[in-house]
């Protein structure tokens, strides 16, 4: 049975596996002339709720990359437009909401989710992806984590500093755990439906995570996500837990019940692998804008991430964060392929492995 799962599945769950497998966050909407010419028509939400333009979507970046794994065409914001709330995705900017949840009222307007009623499109995707994908790729299924939500809702943008969060945290704790209850109970509903719907794998995007200190992670945040993955547990799928800037955090996170942890570029991966201790697997961690680099430069870099590996059962290939938008499309296929042809378990692996004793 094992061996019929995605490679993509077997990494994560640390067996060793005939090469390392590789995908690229925001693979899908962010860089091919495909996508932009169907944005021209529709916009991301319309995109998303229709099942059959997503899942085209959601393979395009597989027809033009030897990847290993699909993610669903959607946005960390999906699930909360399922559940109600008025905000739209702003071209060039990212999510703006309507009306800012900044006090119990607004906590206590936010509804729980139903995703059959209320993100059929999602899950309909999904189940046509499992059947179109070939058995050996992964489909992930993904979810922003309470607190990025938590973010985009109370500050009603894009922030840098999160002020307005972080003044709802400290100065109304109460409604501050209300609403992570609310997004958290929402965020394991969303997820479950994924997996019942197909995604092998999970990924909880918790982008802003790292504007924390770790004893404000510990407090504010960490009971919510450990709530979140041992609720999932029990489907035994792979669970990436990632987030950016998170260097301060990793040994919190390494104990939330992630099965792999997502490593952005800034933590050279076999120090973030220490500390989050080889008994979970990792995925990350080539610095996006390394694409943008001559290809020599490109090659040494993808090396050196699987150097840093060494070779040990559980890496996942990815970049630290999103591919950019312009990344040359031809340098993200020649990482993607230098990474089948650098990790296969032959000889050759031998002086990567050497190198990094
Ligand atoms: O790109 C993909 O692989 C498709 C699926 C996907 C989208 N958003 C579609 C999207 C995924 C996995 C996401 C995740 C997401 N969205 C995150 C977590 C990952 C990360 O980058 O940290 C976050 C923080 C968001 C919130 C968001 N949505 C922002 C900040 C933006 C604006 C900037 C941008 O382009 O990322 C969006 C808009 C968005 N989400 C677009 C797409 C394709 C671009 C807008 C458009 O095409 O109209």
């Amino acid at each position: 049975m094992t061996s019929l799962e995605p490679l993509l599945v077997r990494a994560a769950r640390r067996e060793q596996t005939e090469r390392t497998p590789v995908w690229f966050m925001r693979q899908a909407g962010r860089v091919l002339p495909e996508y932009r010419a169907i944005r021209e028509r529709l916009t991301l939400v319309e995109i998303s709720e229709r099942p059959e333009v997503a899942v085209q979507v959601t393979l395009q970046p597989l027809r033009r990359m030897p990847l290993d794994a699909a993610i669903l065409f959607a946005d960390i914001m999906t699930p909360l437009i399922g559940a109600g709330v008025a905000l739209d995705i702003v071209e060039g900017v990212g999510p703006v909401i309507e009306s800012p949840v900044r006090d119990e009222a607004a906590v206590r307007a936010l509804h729980p989710l139903e995703p059959e009623i209320d993100v059929p499109h999602v899950l309909e995707a999904l189940r046509i992806l499992r059947r179109e994908l070939d058995p050996a790729q992964a489909l992930i299924g993904f979810a922003g984590a309470p607190f990025t939500l938590a973010a985009y809702l109370v500050e009603g943008r894009p922030s840098r500093d999160f002020v307005r969060t972080k003044s709802l945290m400290y100065g109304a704790p109460a409604v501050w755990h209300e609403l992570m209850e609310r997004l958290t109970s929402l965020t394991i509903a969303y997820l479950s439906a994924q997996i019942s719907a197909g995604a092998d794998v999970i990924q909880l995007f918790d982008s802003w995570v790292g504007a924390l200190s770790p004893d404000d992670y510990r407090r504010y945040v960490q009971p919510y996500t450990r709530r979140i993955f041992a609720a999932l547990g029990p489907a035994d799928v792979p669970m990436i837990h990632f987030g950016v800037t998170t260097a301060t955090l990793l040994t919190a996170m390494r104990n939330d019940g992630g099965t792999v942890i997502g490593l952005d570029w800034r933590t050279p991966l076999d120090e973030g692998w220490a500390q989050v201790g080889h008994d979970l697997a990792v995925q990350g961690n080539l610095d996006p804008a390394v694409l943008f680099a001559p290809r020599e430069v490109v090659e040494a870099k993808v090396v050196d991430v699987l150097r840093k590996a060494a070779g040990r059962p559980g890496h996942i290939f990815n970049l630290g964060h999103g591919i950019l938008p312009h990344t040359p499309l031809d340098n993200a296929i020649a990482a993607a392929e230098l990474v089948h042809e650098k990790s296969a378990r032959t000889e050759e692996l031998e002086p990567i492995v050497a190198a990094s004793e």
